[in-house]
């Protein structure tokens, strides 16, 4: 019998939704797509996740993902995300909308780094890996042999001065307009701090602009391998259903 599961993935500008095939990580059926209410506040955001639930018609249980630091289901950062979600109670929330279901939240990158340990490059997650997302943000998952160590932050450690994604997110390279090449040198100062402090046997990029890869993961320069990641925009829905099944409340 399949096993199937529920993920939703909140972004900036969408918040996805699909069932998911926990023997695979892939998709069943189509992604339901429905664009972030403006302003994006927690009660918002819960109907809207209410609505992609309801168009799916899933009963069953859910993970759902956010940008932010999420302690014993408190949200306790809103970095790139609308500022009164610092201090809600996630899982009191989504049970005034999303009744009657078990709903696990957690960090939007560390889904991700869930969901490429087990279906995407399992043989690079083996050991001490960091997974970086690129994108608005930059988002960090701590592996160690796919078991995850939650809600680290390595996008705002501070890197020769200044906040690591202020700088070398993919929203940085677009802002100062810059291609590969002087991006990848940004990335290489960011994977070279992280590499010093905490000598991962593999870095996993991820994030949507690793669909250009091979644009910028060669330029790279520091010493510890670095693997594309596999799975791209399915990898928060995926790791959102893992946290469901596992019942993993950060
Ligand atoms: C947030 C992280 C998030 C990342 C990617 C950062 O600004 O602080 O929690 O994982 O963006 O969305």
């Amino acid at each position: 019998m399949t096993r199937i599961g529920f993920g939703i993935d909140v972004g900036g500008s969408g918040i996805k939704g699909a069932r998911v095939d926990l023997d695979t990580g892939e998709f069943i059926g189509d992604r339901i797509k429905i664009l972030t209410p403006k302003p994006a506040t927690p009660e918002a955001i819960a109907q809207t996740c209410a609505e992609i639930l309801r168009i799916a018609q899933w009963h069953g249980p859910v993970g759902i993902t956010l940008p932010s630091v999420i302690k014993n289901q408190f949200v306790l950062s809103a970095a790139n995300i609308d500022p009164s979600w610092i201090g809600i109670n996630v899982g009191e929330l989504f049970a005034q909308h999303l009744a009657e279901r078990d709903v696990c939240v957690l960090n939007d990158a560390d889904a991700a780094g869930l969901a490429e340990a087990r279906y995407g490059v399992p043989d690079a997650a083996k050991g001490a890996t960091v997974l970086l997302t690129f994108g608005t943000g930059i988002g960090s998952a701590l592996l160690i042999d796919g078991v995850l160590y939650p809600n680290t932050e390595l996008g705002h450690m501070i890197v020769g001065g200044r906040e690591a994604e202020s700088f070398a997110s993919s929203a940085a390279k677009d802002r100062d307009e810059i291609g590969y090449t002087k991006w990848a040198a940004r990335v290489s100062e960011v994977l070279c701090e992280i590499e010093r402090l905490f000598n991962p046997a593999t870095f996993i990029v991820g994030g949507g602009i690793s669909r250009k890869a091979d644009k910028w993961v060669p330029k790279l320069s520091c010493s510890t391998p670095v693997v594309p990641a596999k799975l791209r925009n399915r990898a928060g829905i995926v790791g959102a259903a893992m946290a469901a099944e596992q019942n993993l409340k950060p």
